[in-house]
């Protein structure tokens, strides 16, 4: 069994779902239902968060196996962890990275944005290349057994060769719309080579060096593989989260919900969705903390780790980029110290 450790007991390590939820949406929920990880410690600057903690998943694990801390830092320093995953907000990840770097963890599971600007995740990418330690940034829908089957199935020509993908999310860049992103390339391929948009610069008020994060309006992205990615932002009317992946033998659409997915032949009639065989509703984080366990077992490495995060992450501000100059960014972006408050 391999040891986890959680910092930061927010929304998404734990708030969101609860034990009796099938298939829960929090690191905690994913954890428990892993049968390759124990939950064995949690770190939170709040006594309110870590009471909530204790009452409501408490019951969900065996008496006394959890350890609480404080801080990221004493955690680290009083426990021997394989996996650490950081839930703390975006503005905090990169110091908490720097300590969880310091430690002897075999794999990090980290929250989306991967961090505030290009600099602080190239700094983090650095060391933990140094440090052999895999780095899976949390685009969590990524991870939707239907998504993985129709991953596999596209990239086994389910539409021919693709074209385009185009991708649908109103939202934030870096703190939402970036799950999107990740969708995008989750079927366009990881290979990014420019990046075209519009923007909605963003307001209010943020601390001293940060700039406001932008929501997207619309982008083009150009993937080296020929590939044309699209996301469509404040002008979209689909839902959020969900994709076209158009190629030269038929249309798929998808996206979160596995009722969404729809494919249509070169002809444009609809597929019977029963012949694809695609896998039943299980928790995304479940998947994700197996994938991990079986990477440290000596199997592939987890999906959204390294070129995979790196690539996702210069679109996200390549899109801010093009958006604030008005011209079209090659990926790698030159600016890397724009530093956006990408607290969501
Ligand atoms: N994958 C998803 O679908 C999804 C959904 C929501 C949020 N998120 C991401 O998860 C991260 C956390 O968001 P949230 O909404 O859960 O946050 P939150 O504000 O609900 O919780 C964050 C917690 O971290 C604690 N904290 C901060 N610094 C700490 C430290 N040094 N040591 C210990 N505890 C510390 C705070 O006290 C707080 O309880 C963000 O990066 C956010 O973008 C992802």
């Amino acid at each position: 069994m391999y040891r986890v450790g959680i910092i930061g007991l927010g929304s998404i390590a734990a708030r969101y779902s609860n034990p009796s939820d099938p298939h829960p949406y929090c690191h905690t929920g994913g954890i428990r239902q892993c049968e390759a990880t124990d939950l064995v410690a949690v770190a939170d600057l709040s006594e309110d968060r870590k009471t909530e903690f204790k009452e409501t998943w408490g019951p969900g694990f065996p008496d006394q196996s959890i350890n609480y801390y404080d801080t990221d830092a004493e955690m680290l320093e009083n426990e021997d962890l394989d996996i650490v995953s950081v839930c703390v907000r975006g503005p905090y990840h990169f110091a908490v990275m720097q300590n969880v770097l310091k430690s002897d963890v075999k794999a990090i599971f980290l929250e989306k944005p991967a961090g505030c600007s290009l600099e602080e995740v190239d700094q983090m990418t650095v060391t933990a290349a140094e440090k052999r330690i895999p780095i899976i940034v949390d685009y969590s829908r990524h991870w939707a057994p239907h998504l993985l089957r129709l991953q596999e199935l596209v990239a086994e020509g389910l539409v021919g060769q693709v074209k385009s993908v185009i991708g649908y999310c109103p939202a934030t860049i870096l703190s939402f719309a970036i799950h999107n992103t990740d969708m995008i390339c989750q079927f366009a391929g990881y290979d990014p080579m420019s990046v075209s948009a519009h923007i909605n610069q963003g307001g209010g008020q943020v601390p001293e060096g940060y700039e406001p994060e932008p929501s997207i309006i619309g982008s083009i992205i150009h993937f080296q593989s020929g590939i044309q990615g699209f996301h469509v932002g404040e002008h979209g009317t689909k839902g959020a989260f969900s994709v076209d992946v158009l190629g030269t033998e038929g249309q798929l659409r998808t996206g979160y919900s596995r009722s969404a997915t729809a494919l249509h032949d070169k002809d444009g009639k609809l597929v019977d969705n029963t012949t694809l065989g695609l896998p039943t509703n299980q928790s995304v984080f479940k998947i994700a903390y197996q994938q991990i366990a079986d990477y440290l077992e000596g199997g592939d490495l987890p999906h959204c780790s390294r070129n995979n995060y790196i690539a996702v992450n210069e679109i996200g501000f390549a899109t801010i980029e093009s958006g604030l100059i008005g011209q079209t960014i090659e990926i790698p972006c030159q600016e890397r110290g724009r530093l956006i408050y990408a607290n969501g």
